[in-house]
């Protein structure tokens, strides 16, 4: 039986990897640009962890962690995503103690039990940012600001930003409630898991993507109209300071996301090349989360991007991604004599920094240039046993095939290169 990889994972091989490296370069630029601070949280953590912030009526948590029972008989789950390892960090850490205002970011691979289909892994990695301590609406503005920079900056030209308020404790049980009385003589018409989403989680209902459902939603109570004056307020700025700093944004009153530590300012990042798995990227507002972990009462805000999503709606704009890796030469050698020597220059030249290969199939000649070109090398060096008896070597530029005579030594081989 052959062995194969897990439904829902996949194998990065060297020219995707490639691709990430660029990316994620890319990533930490501009994350340094805006303040964020990398931090790594552990892949697993106590399931109670999640069921606490992510919160045990959502999707993710009821039917996707990958949770498994250790030997000492704890309860632990793969992290399905970032917010609450870092909020916990960030309290057992005492980070709130060392400075009132934090913008960190994370970097990782991220597990969810979903049905795979384009653009939706099992094992998939995730980056992004959890600004804590500050409730300025500025803040919800520059986060959005940041996620599209990073986006384009990776190469995706076409991002639609829709937002929405959910609103706070205060606002949300009534609009809850006015919700309820407009869903409830129509339940027959909603599909079994709207059904099942009134009674756990009704709010989830108005994200609902299938048709039937959408059209029982059309004249339903919005959150727009069910706002305390303080989340009014707080989403007009938002919105403003976004209409100032020219961000296009679409206002999305069905938007509630799939993750119930939501308050104030959600919004997410639409690809439209990509189908049914469109969103990008993620986040809102989550005031209530450090408090709910133990800590003082610290608002914070984030948003999350799938790194795999980014990348394959990058590859359908059609844009091409990266350079390939710079390859400085490729040193061709005739016989084992020359072989031997062939080798010793090649990690010579590798200590004075150039980047090089060789042949180790002892190929012929042409099968050695083939190689090289593959590589994309600038130069070729050949060492054949004429230039050997000379005491040097034939430096080739690929691009014109010109070529010349150069003395058999490292320092006069690496001039040559940097003329
Ligand atoms: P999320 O919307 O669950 O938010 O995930 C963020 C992004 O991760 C999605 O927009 C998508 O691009 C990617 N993603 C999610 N699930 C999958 C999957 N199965 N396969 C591939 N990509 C996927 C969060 O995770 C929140 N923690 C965001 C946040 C941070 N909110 C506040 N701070």
């Amino acid at each position: 039986m052959k062995i194969q990889k897990i439904k829902g994972t996949k194998d990065i091989l060297p020219d995707e990897t490639e691709i990430f490296l660029a990316a994620e370069k890319v990533l930490r630029e501009t994350m340094a640009k805006y303040g964020y601070r990398e931090m790594r949280t552990p892949i697993f953590e106590q399931t109670e962890l999640f069921r606490k912030g992510t919160g045990e009526t959502t999707e993710i948590v009821s039917k996707q962690m990958y949770s498994f029972t250790d030997k000492g008989g704890r309860n632990l789950s793969l992290r399905p995503e970032g917010t609450p390892s870092i909020i916990r960090a960030y309290l057992e850490n005492n980070l709130h103690k060392k400075r009132t205002f934090q913008k960190l970011f994370y970097y990782g691979k991220m597990y969810r039990q979903e049905s795979p289909q384009s653009g939706r892994l099992r094992e998939f990695q995730q980056f992004g940012i959890e600004a804590i301590g500050s409730s300025s609406p500025q803040i919800d503005a520059e986060t959005i600001i940041l996620g599209l920079e990073i986006l384009n900056n990776i190469g995706l030209r076409k991002v639609e930003t829709q937002i929405n308020s959910v609103g706070c404790e205060k606002c949300r049980p009534s609009y809850k409630e006015s919700l309820k009385n407009f869903l409830e003589s129509k339940l027959n018409l909603l599909c079994n898991d709207c059904k099942r989403r009134f009674k756990t989680n009704i709010l989830r209902i108005l994200d609902c993507k299938r048709e039937t459902c959408k059209q029982v939603l059309k004249n339903a109570p919005t959150y727009e109209n069910n706002l305390c004056n303080e989340c009014k307020d707080h989403f007009s700025k938002v919105l403003d300071l976004l209409k100032k700093s020219n961000v296009s944004f679409t206002l999305n009153p069905y938007l509630v996301r799939g993750l119930d530590y939501y308050t104030k300012t959600v919004y997410e990042f639409i690809s439209p090349i990509l189908g049914a798995q469109d969103a990008v990227g993620g986040g809102g507002r989550y005031d209530k989360m450090v408090e709910l972990f133990g800590g003082p009462s610290i608002p914070a805000i984030g948003f999350a991007c799938g790194m795999e999503r980014i990348l394959l709606a990058v590859e359908k704009e059609g844009k091409a991604r990266v350079q390939k890796q710079h390859f400085d030469c490729y040193i061709v050698t005739m016989d084992e004599t020359t072989d031997v020597k062939g080798f010793l220059l090649l990690n010579e030249l590798r200590k004075k920094g150039l980047i090089c290969e060789k042949d180790y199939l002892n190929r012929s000649l042409k099968a050695q240039m083939k190689d090289a070109n593959r590589l994309g090398a600038e130069f070729v060096i050949i060492l054949g046993s004429e230039e050997l008896r000379k005491n040097e070597v034939t430096l080739r530029r690929m691009s014109d095939s010109s070529q010349k005579r150069v003395n058999f030594s490292v320092d006069e081989i690496v001039k040559e290169f940097k003329a």
